[in-house]
């Protein structure tokens, strides 16, 4: 595996915190504090504060996305957010198939893949989420489960697209717990991604695809973390709303 082959991404995923103002002041701190990182840098905010953000990084290191997209064009879907809509603002990234989506918004493998593929098709790159529950792994199906979340995600989706497409691994025990997965459990869900991926599209594509690991990574664990064969960034919740926390993990990210 050659790390060299692929990006380093740290992406930061605000969930439903910040308002548009808060949102531009994290930005003004976040700015000069990831100046010059040794890898790309993203911020997921929520919809509101979007226009904000986008504004504010330009010129600048920090690349935006949203959190969540719909997968038709336009029409009656009360609530939901176009690709176009985000495009249209000047938003790069966007994430799917947050666990927290798939929890408590009934989100699907398939509708993972609708919103994944649509987001493609409008430019977006996106965050793929997948990763087990606790029961899972205790079940010991974690690999299993994960292959199958990562095939039916990227269903219908071409070699070409998977340029713009990076799979975050979260293991949904992980997340807003402060438990982390150790280095090697985290390697070996990210390994066995890429094998899939692999199998999927090719050795080439599966080696420059970034796999993050995202659940409880800080400025403590990230340098372990990162420091696996087939880790290459973090998606990160609680210590990405707090501008020190976020850039001690970039520059662990860029070293
Ligand atoms: P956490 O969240 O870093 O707060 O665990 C990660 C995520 O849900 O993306």
């Amino acid at each position: 595996m050659d790390k060299a082959k692929r990006r380093t991404v740290i992406a930061g995923n605000w969930k439903m915190n910040k308002t548009a103002r808060q949102a531009a002041e994290l930005i003004d701190a976040l700015i000069p504090a990831v100046q010059g990182a040794g890898c790309d840098v993203v911020i997921c905010t929520p919809f509101t504060s979007l226009p904000a953000a986008v504004e504010k990084c330009k010129g600048t290191n920090i690349h935006v996305g949203a959190q969540n997209v719909h997968f038709e064009a336009n029409g009656a879907y009360t609530g939901e957010i176009s690709a176009e809509m985000l495009t249209d603002l000047g938003v790069e990234y966007v994430i799917t198939g947050h666990s927290e989506r798939r929890q408590y918004f009934a989100e699907t493998d398939e509708t993972v893949n609708k919103r994944t593929r649509a987001a493609l098709a409008a430019g977006l790159q996106v965050i793929v989420c997948v990763g087990e529950s606790l029961t899972q792994r205790e079940q010991g199906v974690t690999e299993e489960l994960v292959r199958l979340q990562v095939k039916i995600a990227l269903q219908g989706v071409s070699a070409q697209e998977m340029q713009r497409v990076i799979i975050a691994y979260e293991p949904v025990w992980a997340i807003g717990t402060g438990r982390t997965a150790t280095a090697d459990q985290a390697q070996e869900v990210c390994a066995a991604i890429r094998r899939v991926l692999a199998e999927l599209y090719g050795q080439d594509v599966a080696d420059a695809t970034t796999i993050q690991y995202g659940g409880s990574m800080n400025a403590g664990n990230a340098d372990e973390l990162l420091a696996k064969a087939d880790v290459d960034g973090g998606l990160i919740g609680g210590a990405s709303l707090k501008a020190d926390a976020f850039a001690a993990i970039v520059a662990a990210a860029g070293k």
